[in-house]
């Protein structure tokens, strides 16, 4: 998976946000913590610090969702984070992105935080991040 991929599904899923460049994923991964799984379809990136991880970000390209990908990858990067040492995962997600609620509430995420005004929105201004746990992984 290069950047480039990464960007063009990321860009095709994230219609209300901002989309990552290329720059951004090619950062992200040169960090050692950060791991990436999937394909050009749909992708989850991810960190593992010591026992707990974390999920970045996870895209299905429009033309492939609702096919069961984004179960797929959550079951993927949290079995590879759990082998990698993590104990409890952790993500944020957009309080009004009902179809990442929904799949993570499915995967066991409960929440445990809110983050105000982290996430900009062009129409409505400025909306919370729930952060949400999942523990054990
Ligand atoms: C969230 C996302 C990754 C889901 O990917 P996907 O491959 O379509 O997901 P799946 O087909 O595996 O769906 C699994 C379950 O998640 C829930 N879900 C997924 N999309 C949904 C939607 N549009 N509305 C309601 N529930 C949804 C459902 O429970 C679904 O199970 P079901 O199809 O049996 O009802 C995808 O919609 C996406 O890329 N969105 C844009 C990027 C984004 O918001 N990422 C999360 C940022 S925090």
């Amino acid at each position: 998976m290069t950047p480039q991929v990464l960007a063009h599904t990321h860009a095709a899923a994230f219609t209300q946000s901002r989309p990552w460049t290329v720059a951004e994923f090619a950062d992200l991964l040169n960090n050692r913590f950060t791991h990436v799984i999937g394909k050009a379809e749909s992708f989850a990136l991810f960190t593992v610090i010591a026992d707990e991880a974390e999920l970045l970000t996870i895209a299905t390209h429009p033309d492939y969702q609702r096919k069961g990908l984004g179960l797929c990858r959550m079951q993927d990067w949290q079995a590879k984070a759990k082998s990698l040492g993590a104990t409890r995962a952790f993500l944020d997600v957009a309080e009004d992105n009902h179809p990442a609620i929904a799949l993570y509430e499915r995967c066991g995420y409960v929440p445990c935080g809110r983050r105000k005004g982290y996430y900009p929105r062009e129409k409505t201004g400025k909306i919370d991040a729930i952060v949400m746990v999942r523990d054990p992984i």
